[in-house]
């Protein structure tokens, strides 16, 4: 097939490239680098020996999106472009609202438009609120706690009603849960501007000296250490998710969870980190962080019943990986 994938250049987006590619499908990137850069398109040649087309165009500029349908014949699109910092969009909720919501309203006219009807998106777990985990897809959303959750919520629906009333335009949601780790040649993986907000890429900047100390938010949650409980899952599994899911694509509208379907607290991962790659990370525990729950994991069944896909990587791959990309772009 030939796909679009917009935010193409991004963490999750340059490794389902990847996979996309080693699967012989043929890709066309649109991203603005609003949060990556153009190196990762050089790093994906090295990984693939394939030269993606490339677009820099602004998902939310339907004017200038509008020409590449006309050029290229695009079977499906995945759609990741998107901002994505929690904290963020507490304080810019317009900054995000705009760019997340608009860009999937226009990117899904122009799909309706040029009868491109197979619309992959990346969803959250968020989107469940806090409700007891193993989540699964039939369970009712809950009230999301941050815009950025709400243009989850939003688009997810926005979606649902374009398959509604085009019965054709088939649609996956695709609920992550929480991707780390980094491609296995080190050359792709998370490498976010500024202060990191999420574990994973903290842990990975006080290892190599950059920050000088993890800061744990609470050890009083009804979890097996008292720190928060989540389901990492391995970026490339997640990435080999989405080349199943645009593959298995017919009709309606399809909604999967992306997880392992195992919890990791936060202890235990930083301790995983320390054995597995040999290295100190320095840690404090701290008051809890607000909007956190205690535990959130995946029940993940319904992917491997209806796509064949299931997350082969553990906890120490995942590591093993972060760190090896961190050195390599220290
Ligand atoms: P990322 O920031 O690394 O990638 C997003 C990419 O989209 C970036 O390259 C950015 O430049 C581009 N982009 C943003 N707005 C754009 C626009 N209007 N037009 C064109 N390009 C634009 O983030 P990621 O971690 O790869 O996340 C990809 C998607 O998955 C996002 O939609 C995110 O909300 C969602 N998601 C991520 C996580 C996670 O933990 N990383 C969890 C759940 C869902
Ligand atoms: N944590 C720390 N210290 C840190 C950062 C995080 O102790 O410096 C803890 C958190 O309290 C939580 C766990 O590590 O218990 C994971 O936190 P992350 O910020 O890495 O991830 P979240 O589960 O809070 O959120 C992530 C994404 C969201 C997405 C959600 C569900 O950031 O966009 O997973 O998929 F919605």
């Amino acid at each position: 097939m030939k796909i679009l994938v917009t935010g193409g250049l991004g963490y999750i987006g340059s490794h389902t490239v990847v996979e996309l590619i080693n699967n012989n499908h043929q890709v066309i990137i649109v991203d603005n680098l609003i949060n990556s850069n153009l190196e990762v398109l050089n790093k994906i040649n090295k990984i693939t020996a394939n030269n993606p087309i490339f677009y820099e165009i602004d998902v939310t500029n339907e004017e200038k999106l509008e020409p590449v349908f006309r050029e290229q014949k695009i079977d499906g699109v995945i759609h990741f472009a998107g901002l994505k910092a929690v904290g963020e969009s507490v304080l810019k909720p317009l900054d995000y609202y705009y760019n997340n919501v608009l860009s999937t309203i226009v990117l899904a006219r122009i799909c309706v438009k040029y009868k491109v009807n197979k619309f992959v998106f990346s969803s959250s777990a968020t989107v469940y609120g806090d409700q007891p985990s193993p989540l699964r897809e039939d369970m009712e959303l809950m009230k999301t706690t941050n815009p950025y959750g709400e243009t989850k919520a939003i688009s997810e629906r926005i979606l649902t009603d374009t398959n509604y009333a085009n019965k054709d335009f088939a649609v996956s949601l695709l609920r992550y849960f929480n991707p780390i780790g980094a491609h296995g040649s080190g050359l792709i993986g998370e490498n976010p501007k500024g202060i990191p907000n999420n574990l994973m890429p903290y842990i990975t900047k006080v290892a190599s000296g950059v920050l000088e100390k993890l800061k744990i938010y609470g050890n009083d949650y009804d979890t097996v250490d008292g720190t928060g409980v989540r389901d990492y899952i391995h970026v490339v599994d997640l990435a080999k998710g989405h080349v199943k899911a645009i593959e298995n694509l017919h009709s309606g509208v399809n909604i999967y969870n992306l997880g392992t379907g195992r919890g990791t607290s936060v202890l235990e991962l930083v301790n995983t980190f320390i054995k597995i790659n040999n290295i100190n990370v320095p840690y404090e525990i701290v008051e809890r962080r607000q909007g956190d729950i205690a535990t959130c994991y995946a029940d993940p069944s319904k992917a491997e019943k209806e796509l064949g896909w299931t997350a082969t990587m553990g906890i120490e791959d995942m590591v093993r990986d972060a760190w090896r990309f961190e050195r390599n772009n220290i």
